[in-house]
């Protein structure tokens, strides 16, 4: 997309009603793609992909006409943009046109408050007519909050999505107790799951559709999938996978 169609795409209503990962195969498995003012949580161990994922589905809503503000504890604006590139998901042109903004969150000596600041900066983003937000991953501002905390924010998340924000949180499974992560899931509308399952010789990943309310086709899918350099996400047929 060149700059001049975004100036041109920022006069129109580019109303669209889903969040695409930009990889059709991938939406298909998502019963379509995530609604918008959707609640999403995409959970998962390490490494299982759930910020590739997120980045797609950045690259996707950015192409779509959204506006994406991104609050992230794992990179600087710099390793993003680079990251981003090497999947051959660059979003640089949108970063500089102020389609998509970066927030690089300061976590080391994160405390009870920095949620309550989070949620404070992510009501600023749709004051500034921002309309997805992410968080990857909320997992260090998780481990230092009470839990009510954390569940009097996702609460509120979901009353800005009544108000048509679509927010996704990124968090890592270890965080959560079995218990509270029901508790949350029950708040969200779309709950990705990701893990990283040994099968034979190879390390497969694997996505879980564990809910996405609202979607046009049924979920509970689960497919497995490779990221490749220059490419992103690919989804692999299972049997190739279990190959
Ligand atoms: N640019 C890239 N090129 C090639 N492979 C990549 C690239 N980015 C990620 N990967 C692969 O995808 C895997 C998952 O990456 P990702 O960062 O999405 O995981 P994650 O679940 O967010 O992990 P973490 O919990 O550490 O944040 C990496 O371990 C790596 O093998
Ligand atoms: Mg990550």
């Amino acid at each position: 997309m060149t700059l001049p169609d975004l100036e041109q795409e920022e006069q129109l209503e580019h109303g669209k009603s889903i969040i695409s990962t930009g990889n059709a195969e991938i939406d298909n498995k998502m019963g379509g793609g995530i609604p918008v003012g959707s609640l999403t949580l995409i959970e998962g161990d390490s490494h299982s992909g759930k910020s590739v994922l997120a980045q797609q589905m950045i690259w996707g809503s950015l192409h779509d006409g959204f506006r994406v503000s991104l609050f992230t504890t794992e990179n600087t604006v710099r390793s993003l943009m680079k990251q981003m590139q090497s999947l051959s998901i660059d979003v640089l042109d949108f970063l500089l046109v102020g389609f998509l903004r970066v927030y690089p969150m300061r976590v080391a000596r994160a405390d009870r408050r920095l949620l309550q600041e989070l949620i404070t900066a992510i009501v600023k983003e749709q004051e500034r007519g921002m309309e997805v937000i992410f968080v990857d991953a909320i997992t260090p501002v998780i481990v230092v909050t009470e839990e009510t905390d954390v569940l009097a924010y996702f609460e509120d998340c979901k009353k800005l999505c009544a108000q048509g924000l679509t927010i996704v949180n990124v968090v890592h499974s270890h965080a959560l107790s079995q218990d509270f992560l029901v508790r949350l899931t029950s708040l969200c509308d779309a709950h990705l799951k990701l893990r990283t399952e040994e099968v034979g010789e190879r390390l497969v990943k694997m996505m879980e559709v564990a809910k996405i309310r609202g979607a046009t086709k049924t979920t509970g899918n689960i497919v497995s999938f490779e990221i490749e350099p220059g490419w992103g996400m690919r989804i692999i047929p299972l049997s190739k996978a279990k190959g």
